[in-house]
């Protein structure tokens, strides 16, 4: 619970941040796409809304067979009871899957930013690359199995940089109040 009122006050803060972010800033003067770019751009855009969705999904998944309990459904076989196996079922294929869909996230991030155009970009945008550059890297820091020292302690630490979901808020409001400052 303590944990939920946290992750409420950081998104609020956010919010009010990236507002005044968009209110402070220069117009950006938009130069309307018209090729093959703003189509498959207006694509990625919306791939990536909907892996958003599936990453988050499972989350949420998570939460809820596990009644809520946020550390719990780091859990790596959270006790589920039988009753719920179909449920149980799907998120193991979206656990097995979930690697596959984190990758496809960074590349579409950047190759959406390419498309839409970066010179483009803002304050805003750039800290939603820079996110995607994170989630990457502690995420490969989790899959690897290099016996190294370094990379045994780093793989400590990346459950907690990449599993929390302050990067989930940051990426929603980001891109929110970052898309105002972009587009026609
Ligand atoms: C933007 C991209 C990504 C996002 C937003 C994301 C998000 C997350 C979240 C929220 C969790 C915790 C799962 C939960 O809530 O229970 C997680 C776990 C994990 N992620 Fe990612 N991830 C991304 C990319 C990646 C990539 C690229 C990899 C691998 C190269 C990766 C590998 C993992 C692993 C191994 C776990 C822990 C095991 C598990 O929960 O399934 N992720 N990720
Ligand atoms: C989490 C990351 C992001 C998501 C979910 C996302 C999603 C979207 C969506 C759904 C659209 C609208 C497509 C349509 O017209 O139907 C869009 C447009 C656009 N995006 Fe993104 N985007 C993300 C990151 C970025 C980044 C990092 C940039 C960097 C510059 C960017 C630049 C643009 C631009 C310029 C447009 C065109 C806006 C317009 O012409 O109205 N996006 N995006």
């Amino acid at each position: 619970m303590r944990n939920i009122k946290k992750i409420l006050i950081y998104t609020v803060v956010l919010t009010i941040i990236s507002g005044a972010y968009v209110i402070m800033a220069p117009v950006h003067t938009a130069v309307p796409l018209k090729s093959w770019r703003a189509d498959v751009g207006e694509a990625t855009g919306s791939g990536l809304l909907w892996l958003l969705v599936i990453i988050y999904g499972r989350t949420l998944l998570k939460l809820l067979v596990n009644n809520g309990s946020l550390m719990e459904r780091l859990l790596p076989e959270p006790a589920v009871n039988d009753t719920k196996s179909m449920l149980k079922k799907f998120i193991r294929f979206l656990n097995k899957t979930h690697p596959y869909v984190g990758v496809t996230t960074v590349v579409l991030v950047f190759g959406h930013t390419f498309l839409e155009g970066v010179s483009r970009a803002n304050l805003l945008m750039d800290a939603i690359l820079v996110l995607a550059l994170w989630q990457f890297a502690f995420g490969a820091f989790l899959l690897t199995r290099y016996q190294l020292v370094f990379v045994k302690k780093m793989k400590r630490y990346s459950y907690m940089a990449h599993s929390q979901l302050y990067t989930g808020v940051a990426f929603g409001v980001f891109a929110l109040f970052g898309h105002l400052l972009v587009g026609d």
